[in-house]
């Protein structure tokens, strides 16, 4: 059984996961963010990739997305879990909060690469629901079986970036519903269901949005926080991995039924 993760900012490797394989995948869209890191955590197989190159030396805006969950599917993963830093918008949430998202909002809406039906077929993909239900019980299980607090809900507002937001955007995202923001969820996940894989989100809330209690945003606290959070982020997937079922019962694996033209 084999599941991919996808690291970002502050998150380019699993302290623990055991690398035994490192794959490069060729894609017909170019090259993914990295090599594909395979190892084992705990007893389950992982398949790691860090979204922003191994460095860090790719911005948000830049990155392949579709070579890196094409790269996912040719090495065989049916679920990702995809971990990525945001800024809370929720007045309720705090740095090193953590969010299993449940809702989208995208504003980099024709400004990504963003679908790999754009050729030769014509496929609208449900998207009602972005994430993958199942794993996010399983995510949510886990956190109440190793107490690990979690907020089991969550949307997420996609930013183009790579700047931050102004004040006043981001009480606009606030009143549209959006509890955090970030500027990697998309076009990912919708991509991974365009290939029927399971996609799960987990934000790492690593600073308070702009304009949110304080000033000025700073790089520093988001990698700082991100890696404070990296060992419940790590144990909560462990324990997640240890009980997925062997065979899917979500929508996920048939999204392309009834979705062609
Ligand atoms: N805005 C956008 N992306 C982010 C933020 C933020 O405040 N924090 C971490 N990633």
């Amino acid at each position: 059984m084999r599941i991919g993760l996808i690291g970002g900012s502050g998150l380019y490797e699993i302290e623990g996961l055991e690398t035994t394989k490192e794959i490069a995948v060729t894609t017909p869209y170019g090259q993914p963010s990295a090599v594909y890191k395979i190892g084992t955590l705990g007893a389950e197989e992982i398949v790691f990739l860090s979204r922003h190159g191994t460095h860090h030396s790719i911005p948000p805006q830049k990155i392949n997305y579709r070579a890196n969950i094409w790269g996912f599917k040719h090495l065989g993963i049916e679920r990702i879990i995809s971990v990525n830093a945001a800024g809370g918008i929720n007045k309720n949430l705090t740095p090193g909060d953590i969010v299993l998202l449940d809702q989208i909002i995208d504003m980099t809406y024709g400004a990504r690469e963003s679908t790999f039906y754009d050729k030769d077929k014509v496929v609208h993909i449900d998207f009602t629901n972005p994430y993958c239900s199942e794993l996010r019980d399983l995510l949510i299980n886990a956190s109440q079986a190793i107490n690990v607090p979690v907020k089991t809900s969550g949307a997420y507002v996609c930013t183009n970036g790579p700047r931050l937001e102004t004040a006043e955007e981001i009480r606009f995202f606030s009143l549209i519903g959006a509890d955090v923001v970030g500027m990697t969820a998309m076009p990912e996940a919708a991509l991974a269901r365009e290939l029927e894989i399971c996609f799960s989100g987990i934000s790492v809330v690593t600073n308070p949005a702009a304009g949110i209690f304080k000033e000025k945003l700073t790089v520093t606290e988001v990698i700082e926080t991100m890696k404070k959070s990296t060992d419940r982020i790590k144990s909560l997937i462990k324990e997640a991995v240890i009980n997925i079922p062997l065979s899917r019962n979500c929508p996920c694996k048939d999204a392309l039924k009834d979705a062609e033209l």
